[in-house]
C-alpha cells in the first residue's frame, strides 16, 4: 500500500537530476515567491485535456506534442512564439484533414526549460564545463561562472511561461488559428518548396470544404471550433520544487494539480518507480507522460501504469516511446502487447528523436531526417502487428529556418549545419522538415490502414 501523498513527500525519495544549487537559502526565497505567485494554467484545462486524451487512447484522435527541446530565455519574442505555433498548426491541419480525426495539440512550450544530462559535465571545446541544464538552472555560456545554478532564474522562468501562456491564448482564441487563415499560415514558402506546395493544396481542399459546409447551409461564422482551437502545454517535471511550488488545490474537487503546465512527463533519466518524480506525479492530477528507452521491459511499463495510474482513467498516462529507429519495432512489440493485455487505457506516442541522436562530421549533435521517419515507421508498424492504435508523435521542432537536423526536403549535410545551429539543447525540425513530417505521418498511416 503506498504511503499517503503531499506535494512535498517526494522529499522523502531519492531525485536524481536535481541541481546543486549553491545556496539553500537563495533556493528557498525564490522557490517561496513562484509558491505565492497564481497558477500558470488551471485544473479545469488539465481534466479537458485529459478527456481529448482519452480520445487518442480509445483510437479516435491523434497526440500532436511538439515545441523546443530547450526554451531559452534570449530567443524570447512574439515572432519566435508565433512562428513555432504556426508550425503546430500546420502540422495539425495536415494530420487532421488527412487522418480524418481530431488532433490534440500540445506544445512543449511555456516551461520547456530545464534539462536533464547524462554527465555532470560537459566538453566545450576544449575546457571541461558543468553542464548546461536548461536556462531556469545556469547560463549556456563558455565559463565556469555561467554554469553556477542561480535560484532568481526560476522565477524567470515562471514569468516567460507566464508571458508565453498568455500570447498562446491571445493567438488561439483571437483569430490566428481560424481555419480560415490556413493559408495565410504558409505564404513564405509555399512558392519555393515541394511541401509546402502540397500543404497550399491541402489548404484549397479545406476552404473548399468550408465554401460546401457553407452551401449546406451550415453557419460556419458562428461555429466556434472552426475559428479558435486549443493548444496545450507541457513539459518535463524535473525541476521538483519548482513543480512543487506550483501543485495547488483544485477548489472544485479537492484534487492536486501542477499547474505549471497543463500535461508534464518524466524523462529517461528520471523515470525510477522508487525515484521522487514518480512519487511527486502519480498525486496531481494532470495528464501525465513518461519517456520509455530501449532498456524498458514490461514489468517496468506494467508497475509505472499501475503507479501513475491504479484506477486506470483513459488518458491519464501516455507512454512516449523512444527507442531508436533500428530497436523501435522488436522492442516496442512486447510493451504493447502488456499494456493491452492488462487493459491500461494508455497513449502510446512516438518520440522519433531522442533515440535518434547522433554526432556529425564536424561535432555537431544532429538528427537525420531519414531516421526521425524510420523510426516513426517502426513504431507504427509494431502498432498495426499489434492492433493497438499509434495515438501520437513528440518532436522537437522550431518555425525558424534552423540546420540542426540532417536531411529532409532541403536535405541540408553536415557541411551546412553551422550556417544556423541555434538551439540551446538538442537539434530542431525547422519549418519545412517538420511540415514535411507531418505529411509524412498522415501517409504512413493511412497505408497501414489505420487512417
Ligand atoms: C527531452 O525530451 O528533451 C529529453 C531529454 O528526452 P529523454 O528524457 O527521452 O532523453
Ligand atoms: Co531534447
Amino acid at each position: 500500500m503506498a504511503k499517503a501523498w503531499t506535494p512535498s513527500s517526494w522529499q522523502a525519495f531519492p531525485a536524481s537530476q536535481q541541481p546543486d544549487w549553491p545556496d539553500q537559502g537563495d533556493l528557498d526565497r525564490a522557490l517561496k515567491q513562484i509558491a505565492s505567485y497564481p497558477p500558470l494554467v488551471f485544473a479545469g484545462e488539465a481534466r479537458s485535456l485529459q478527456s481529448s486524451l482519452a480520445q487518442v487512447a480509445a483510437g479516435n484522435a491523434f497526440l500532436l506534442q511538439a515545441g523546443d527541446c530547450a526554451e531559452s530565455f534570449e530567443e524570447f519574442s512574439a515572432n519566435n512564439i508565433r512562428e513555432k505555433l504556426r508550425v503546430i498548426l500546420q502540422m495539425a491541419v495536415v494530420l487532421t484533414y488527412s487522418l480524418g480525426v481530431p488532433v490534440v495539440k500540445v506544445g512543449r512550450i511555456a516551461g520547456q526549460f530545464a534539462k536533464p544530462r547524462s554527465s555532470p559535465f560537459e566538453k566545450v571545446g576544449d575546457v571541461e564545463l558543468p553542464s548546461f541544464r536548461g536556462h531556469i538552472v545556469n547560463s549556456d555560456a563558455a565559463t565556469d561562472a555561467a554554469r553556477v545554478p542561480t535560484p532568481e532564474r526560476l522565477v524567470q522562468a515562471y514569468n516567460q511561461s507566464a508571458a508565453t501562456l498568455n500570447l498562446l491564448r491571445a493567438f488561439t482564441k483571437g483569430g490566428f488559428a481560424d481555419l480560415g487563415r490556413v493559408h495565410a499560415w504558409t505564404q513564405e514558402f509555399v512558392a519555393s518548396s515541394p511541401e509546402g506546395q502540397r500543404y497550399d493544396l491541402l489548404a484549397a481542399e479545406i476552404d473548399r470544404a468550408l465554401r460546401f459546409m457553407r452551401a449546406c447551409g451550415i453557419d460556419t461564422e458562428t461555429t466556434h471550433p472552426l475559428h479558435e482551437t486549443d493548444v496545450y502545454t507541457s513539459h518535463e517535471a524535473l525541476l521538483l520544487g519548482y513543480e512543487e511550488a506550483l501543485t495547488r488545490q483544485d477548489s472544485l474537487t479537492g484534487a492536486w494539480y501542477d499547474c505549471s503546465a497543463h500535461m508534464l512527463w518524466i524523462g529517461e533519466r528520471t523515470r525510477q518507480l522508487d525515484g521522487a518524480h514518480v512519487e511527486f506525479l502519480r498525486g496531481v492530477g494532470n495528464p501525465l507522460g513518461c519517456k520509455v528507452g530501449p532498456s524498458t521491459d514490461a514489468e517496468f511499463v506494467l508497475e509505472l501504469c499501475e503507479r501513475l495510474n491504479p484506477a486506470r482513467i483513459p488518458g491519464r498516462v501516455t507512454l512516449i516511446s523512444r527507442m531508436g529507429a533500428d530497436k523501435v519495432e522488436d522492442t516496442l512489440r512486447p510493451l504493447l502487447r502488456a499494456v493491452k493485455d492488462a487493459g491500461h487505457p494508455v497513449v502510446w506516442a512516438c518520440d522519433p528523436m531522442h533515440g535518434n541522436t547522433i554526432t556529425s562530421t564536424g561535432g555537431r549533435k544532429t538528427r537525420d531526417f531519414a531516421s526521425i521517419v524510420a523510426e516513426i515507421d517502426g513504431f507504427v508498424r509494431a502498432h498495426h502487428a499489434e492492433g493497438t492504435w499509434p495515438g501520437g508523435i513528440h518532436v522537437e521542432l522550431t518555425g525558424d529556418n534552423v540546420t540542426e537536423c540532417l536531411g529532409g526536403a532541403d536535405n541540408i549535410v553536415d557541411s551546412q549545419l553551422d550556417e544556423a545551429y541555434q538551439t540551446v539543447c538538442d537539434p530542431r525540425l525547422n519549418g519545412r522538415q517538420s511540415l514535411d513530417l507531418a505529411f509524412h505521418v498522415a501517409e504512413t498511416l493511412r497505408t497501414a490502414g489505420l487512417a
